[in-house]
């Protein structure tokens, strides 16, 4: 395929097989992905922010004991027949909504493979096309007024008609966390988009040549596959996404776009109770309450 015939992205992977240890005991029998803030589960956020950003094929990437997500967009007639006769009508409308909005799939992963042997499961599905990732445990949270998280992606991919992945700054400290990205902007481009050089999959603070970090929502060409595919394992014994873009950014221009949005990683105890409190307080049902009881609380 040439540059320039590369058509818009409509398919999006998901990956939601991690087994979700650092939140243990609450995921031994629950999915992370499914924890609620304040009363919606984190991957219903993820695949409306897909939805909004014009994304119409979802594939799920889930795995042993995550069940929980396909029944949670499925329909559910009893509850239906339950809420139409309490007259909660409104509430039907919300359980059905996002299915109805895109069309959801799913893969299992069978073993722990890491992040990069996940998106692989993707290819048969994807076919030739770009396509997005947004990763399950990841909710981004634009600026107010700000596009959705992965449409600023995709307007970078259908300017640049290449892959592109979301970055952020983090302290130094934080680098070893993360796959942290090095490039520079080309002449004409702002100091927020950076035609990658080089990534690293969680570098030792001293190696790290950035302190520009891979914010969980990425969209690629469909030669990330063959990349993949030539990737060994990598940090952790793990087939790693970002020694894939490595191999991706050699072969083919590639960008990285750091964005002003505030990304919360649901799969870390403190940065779940920031995200619930957050929004807590900035939906109009609880705000209220929320702030009062805050006020309270560090008052007292
Ligand atoms: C994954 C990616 C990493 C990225 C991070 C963002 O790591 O491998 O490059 O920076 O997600 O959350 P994980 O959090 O699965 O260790």
């Amino acid at each position: 395929m040439t540059v320039s015939n590369r058509q818009s992205v409509t398919k999006a992977i998901i990956p939601a097989a991690g087994m979700g240890t650092r939140f243990l005991p609450a995921t031994k029998s629950m999915p992370k992905e499914m924890l609620p803030i304040v009363d919606k589960p984190v991957l219903q956020f993820v695949i409306e922010e897909a939805v909004e950003s014009g994304i119409t094929d979802i594939l799920i990437v889930t795995g042993r004991g995550k069940r929980a997500i396909e029944n949670h967009f499925d329909f559910n007639p009893e509850l239906e027949t339950f809420l139409r006769q309490a007259g909660k009508d409104d509430l039907i409308d919300q359980v059905r909504d996002i299915g109805d909005r895109c069309q959801i799939f799913y893969i299992r992963q069978k073993e722990q493979l890491g992040l990069g042997d996940a998106i692989r499961l993707g290819r048969q599905h994807m076919g030739d096309e770009p396509f997005a990732v947004l990763l399950g445990d990841t909710i981004i949270d634009p600026p107010a007024g700000a596009a959705p998280g992965l449409r600023q992606l995709l307007d970078a991919y259908e300017r640049k008609r290449s892959s592109v992945v979301a970055v952020h700054h983090v302290p130094k400290a934080w680098v070893s966390r993360y796959g942290i990205v090095d490039g520079q902007p080309e002449d004409g481009d702002g100091p927020e988009l950076v035609r990658l050089r080089r990534l690293i999959e969680k570098p030792k603070p001293a190696e790290a040549p950035t302190d520009l970090a891979i914010a969980g929502r990425y969209v690629f060409t469909p030669e990330i596959f063959d990349c993949i595919d030539r990737t060994g394992r990598g940090v952790g014994g793990e087939i790693q996404l970002t020694d894939a873009m490595n191999l991706l950014a050699h072969q083919q221009p590639m960008y990285a776009l750091a964005w002003q949005a505030k990304r919360y990683d649901i799969g870390d105890r403190v940065e779940y109770a920031k995200c619930f409190v957050d929004f807590a307080l900035r939906r109009p049902d609880t705000s209220a309450a929320m702030r009062e009881h805050l006020r309270r609380l560090l008052e007292g």
